[in-house]
């Protein structure tokens, strides 16, 4: 309102993700006029610099996106201009004092409220939040903090975290982002399920033969080697990124769109959801290749990574929930880097149509057969369902083909950045996107034995070439269960 401003401080301003994602984020959202009247964005961070460095330093990553250029150079001018800097230690309290000295001028006596974006290595996460608590909160409006992954490594510390965190925050002000949410098309899932009837009937154990969650990236750590290597692709993408996807896909229908109803029934379905065992894991790393005279590195090869390291930067996975709707199902997730291709997609196999009078088109392949809804999250957003169709002419032969909503061509408008969605939602304090404690206990439950199990007995990764298809192991996982892996690569 007219009496009130908003302060946002990304604290760890300079470093990657705010230069990316958190400060193009806002100017979006400045853009697109859904910032508040009154608002200011403060960087902190150690390094001594101007408001002035500062902003030549955002102004670099500011875009304007390809359908909106107009006024693009203005705006970017009046944002900057409400952008300001304030370096000091991320464990002192006399430098948070400063900071809210700071603060309070540009609040000029409106209600305050404040936003702290904690873009910083998890080990001052505590220090940050102790010290923005007792020296820069609100006094008359809400404190709100953003914290991003890593919380911990395992149930433990995960909780440790929460507990520290909980010694200055509630629950309430606490934002823990998991940027997939903030995905377009994995926003659009409950829309697509709960608001179409022809999906939800069929979406049980009675219909659906298998799911598959797939991540792949075609590059490496690339420079992140020191981070990644502490933690692993298990922990970096399954255990928040596809669980997350995972568990909107499988939940029951919410009381109400509410935060707190869709939440609860979240962590409902990951209770029943059983911990993953290794039968069921296939883990890799990637190895150097050397592809049309151009040689691709070894993961081991990044500087920061140890020579002997174990750590997974592929795993495939098959999950198992344990109710009434999900009962024997394989959910099959894969995620790696260094892969042949990038994207994200879920992929859900019908069952093969009883007594199918067409068998014969189909010759002894009957699983070409089915029906396979494609959600393509990234890149190129779509949704497609493969059926079979009758291929015009005389005679009787079949064709798979697509149902297609290929977004680019039924959407002219360009689809917001996640980080935009998510500031906006903390913003306005809306939390269904945002992860809550238990749920995040309930994720890490899941996965703290088998990550226990991988490291205490020093399972080795199958080695797989950069750029390939990942290791033969998750074919043969995937087998197990009478699955074959969608291709991510097909169907652009
Ligand atoms: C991050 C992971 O959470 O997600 C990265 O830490 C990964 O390793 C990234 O590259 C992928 O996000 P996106 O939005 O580019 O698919």
């Amino acid at each position: 309102g007219e009496d009130s401003t908003v302060s946002i401080t990304v604290v760890g301003a300079s470093g990657d993700l705010a230069k990316k994602k958190i400060f193009p984020a806002l100017f979006a959202l400045f853009y697109e006029d859904c910032l508040p009247k009154h608002f200011t964005i403060f960087g902190y961070a150690r390094s001594r610099m101007t408001d002035g460095e500062l902003r030549a330093m955002v102004s670099k990553t500011l875009t304007c996106r390809i359908d909106k250029r107009e006024n693009c150079n203005d705006k970017m001018e009046q944002f900057l201009e409400r952008c300001f800097y304030q370096s000091g230690q991320y464990n002192s309290e006399g430098s948070f004092a400063e900071l809210n000295k700071k603060l309070k001028e540009h609040e000029a006596g409106r209600i305050s409220n404040r936003m702290f974006y904690l873009s910083v290595p998890p080990n001052v996460f505590i220090d940050v939040v102790k010290c923005a608590s007792k020296s820069a909160s609100s006094l008359n409006g809400w404190t709100r903090v953003i914290v991003e992954k890593p919380f911990g490594r395992d149930s433990e510390s995960s909780a440790a975290l929460t507990r520290n965190l909980k010694q200055y925050l509630e629950e309430d002000q606490i934002f823990r982002i998991d940027h997939y949410l903030g995905k377009e098309l994995v926003e659009n899932l409950s829309v697509l399920r709960f608001s179409n009837l022809v999906f939800e009937p069929l979406w049980s154990r009675q219909y659906i033969r298998n799911v598959q969650l797939i991540f792949s990236e075609d590059f490496g750590t690339e420079g992140r080697g020191g981070y990644f290597d502490n933690y692993g692709i298990i922990r970096d993408i399954m255990q928040n990124h596809l669980l997350q996807i995972l568990a909107l896909f499988a939940m029951e229908t919410p009381v109400s769109l509410d935060a707190e109803d869709i939440r609860n029934e979240k962590v409902k379905v990951l209770r029943c959801m059983k911990p993953l065992i290794l039968d069921d894991v296939v883990i890799g790393q990637y190895k150097s290749h050397t592809k049309g005279g151009i040689s691709y590195p070894a993961y081991i090869d990044d500087k920061t990574v140890p020579n002997d390291s174990l750590t997974p930067t592929f795993a495939a996975a098959a999950i198992f929930i344990n109710n009434a709707r999900w009962d024997g199902v394989p959910f099959l997730m894969k995620a790696g880097k260094a892969l042949h291709t990038k994207g994200a997609q879920i992929r859900v196999q019908f069952r093969h149509v009883p007594g199918n009078l067409y068998k014969k088109s189909f010759g002894t392949d009957l699983d070409r057969a089915t029906n396979e809804l494609v959600i393509r999250v990234q890149p190129d957003e779509a949704i497609y369902l493969k059926i079979n169709n009758k291929i015009p002419g005389l005679g009787m032969r079949l064709d798979r083909s697509n149902l297609n909503l290929h977004y680019a061509a039924r959407y002219s408008k360009e689809i917001p950045d996640a980080y935009e969605r998510l500031l906006l939602d903390a913003i306005e304090g809306e939390r269904r996107l945002f992860i809550r404690s238990d749920e995040l206990d309930a994720a890490w439950a899941l996965f703290t034995p088998l990550l226990k199990e991988l490291e205490e007995n020093k399972i080795a990764p199958e080695l797989y070439p950069f750029g390939s298809r990942g290791p033969v192991g998750a074919h043969y996982l995937a087998a197990k269960y009478n699955v074959r892996w969608g291709d991510l690569s097909a169907e652009h």
